[in-house]
């Protein structure tokens, strides 16, 4: 490929060293279709004949089908996927295959075939967390009238609805969706034509092969185009932080779902024995979940590192993107399948929940919002309110069975109907503005998850559309 100037080759531990083939066969059939779309621009604007093009475009048209049906052994001592292809070509059709690399570099081919791929699994892992979203959505809709204690400091805080609290990690989801989606946005620009460094001294129509690969936009700058690796940043930064909220719920299944909380059980299915002791059922799915989250925020540190020290243009560093890149993308669609299929097997206790958001006076702030309401300044009311959590401390009792003459004598303001106004029931239904916990404002929570997923999918079938523009250059 670029033996001229030498007089012996690369020591084998070398070329081993360096070799990126084991990971970047993943690009062999996006390489290949950029490369029918590269022939096909070089034969239209005839920078080669149509011959050429013909016998390059139906020879990798061969090479793709192998591929599909298993038939091409992607294997052998290659400096990378692109030598791979470029050899095995030419074994196919002969000198015609050196004709291919005509106004290109594997700087731009690389970075297209890597766009490209990053296009799909990206599509792949929005549809993924889309699923995860709908059976949240599920799950919550069935859960709008349990109440469990919301935390903060991991204490207990205030009374919320489990539909409520399900539906928090919905919107993290789609904030994750909505980056990846962005990010996709940015990596949908064709770096081919950008050559080495400098451009391509061709006619070839970049604009015409972006829309055979259908990508919306082409590179602005050469230089930029091949030394760019932003998009591949933005989707493992993307795609850590949706790690670290899988990694969040799945520390909280964790703890919900021991002895002492007892918020939830979980099925045979979803649960591991232990080794030693008979009695044990171990969340490990969701540990693995919180566990391998580490891995994607490594891989995040290792982009970055990678780009930090290196100037303008390509630099083979560069290669070192791939491997972080696959793994964090694998990793995190393996993590959102499990966290569903996990949570199929997690079933609510409802019964605990409610017991335990009527301990620890969940509802004193309805006692200071009642004073509030009758005209007390509510620092004042606070005050007032704490004095009545501490006797109904001493007595032991939840404030909606603190007797009122206890109540009045903290302050006369207080009437019969506290008692109506400090149960659990009570205080979730107060909150009843957008994003609270009253049970309409949870209802209409519930619609807007599902409108976002109708969004999604809409996206998810716009992405596929663009996709498939590249799918059809293989031909058949
Ligand atoms: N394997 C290389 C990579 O992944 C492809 C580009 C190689 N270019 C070069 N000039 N060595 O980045």
């Amino acid at each position: 490929m670029w033996g001229g100037r030498f007089t012996e080759p690369l020591d084998p531990q070398l070329l081993a060293f360096t070799s990126s083939f084991d990971v970047d066969r993943r690009l062999l059939r996006w390489d290949a279709l950029a490369s029918i779309a590269h022939a096909t621009a070089l034969g239209e604007a005839q920078v080669i004949t149509a011959g050429d093009a013909e016998a390059v475009i139906a020879g990798l048209r061969a090479i793709v089908a192998d591929f599909d049906s298993g038939r091409l052994a992607v294997v052998g001592e290659h400096e990378d996927v692109h030598s791979f292809l470029e050899a095995t070509l030419y074994d196919r059709i002969g000198v015609a295959a050196g004709r291919l690399h005509t106004a290109r570099s594997r700087n731009d081919q690389v970075a297209t075939a890597f766009r490209l791929a990053l296009k799909e699994q990206i599509g792949a892992l929005v549809g993924e967390i889309r699923g995860l979203m709908a059976t949240i959505i599920d799950r919550a809709s069935g859960a709008v009238d349990i109440i469990l204690p919301g935390f903060t400091h991991l204490q207990h805080a205030q009374p919320v609805r489990l539909a409520h609290h399900l539906l928090a990690y919905v919107w993290m989801l789609d904030r994750d969706t909505a980056r990846l989606a962005d990010t996709y946005a940015r990596a949908d620009a064709l770096p081919l034509g950008a050559g080495a460094i400098a451009g391509i001294s061709f006619p070839v129509d970049r604009r015409r092969v972006a829309a055979l690969l259908g990508f919306t936009r082409i590179t602005e700058n050469s230089i930029d185009a091949v030394g760019d690796r932003d998009f591949a940043v933005e989707a493992v930064s993307s795609v850590a932080l949706l790690c670290a909220h899988l990694s969040r719920w799945a520390d909280e299944l964790v703890l919900w779902s021991t002895e002492e909380f007892g918020f939830a059980t979980l099925a045979d299915r979803v649960s591991t024995g232990s080794s030693l002791m008979p009695q044990k059922k171990n969340p490990d799915p969701a540990e693995l979940i919180r566990g391998r989250a580490a891995r994607v925020l490594g891989n995040l540190t290792t982009l970055l590192a990678m780009l930090k020290g290196l100037p303008a243009g390509y630099h083979r560093d560069l290669q070192e993107d791939k491997p972080a890149t696959f793994e964090a993308l694998d990793v995190a669609r393996g993590c959102v399948r499990a966290m569903r299929v996990f949570l199929d097997g997690v079933q609510f206790i409802p019964q605990r929940m409610e017991a335990a958001a009527k301990r620890g006076w969940l509802t004193a702030t309805e006692v200071a919002d009642y004073l509030t309401r009758k005209g007390v300044p509510f620092r004042d009311a606070h005050a007032l309110a704490g004095k009545v959590v501490r006797r109904a401390a001493a007595r032991d009792v939840p404030l909606w069975e603190l007797p009122l003459p206890e109540y009045q004598e903290v302050s006369s303001s207080f009437g019969p109907d506290v008692m109506q106004a400090v149960t659990i029931e009570a205080a979730v239904e107060s909150k009843d503005v957008p994003g609270g916990t009253a049970r309409r404002q949870v209802v209409e929570q519930l619609a807007q998850g599902r409108e976002r997923l109708t969004r999604i999918e809409a996206w998810l079938s716009a992405a596929s559309q663009s996709l498939a523009v590249a799918q059809r250059l293989a031909g058949g």
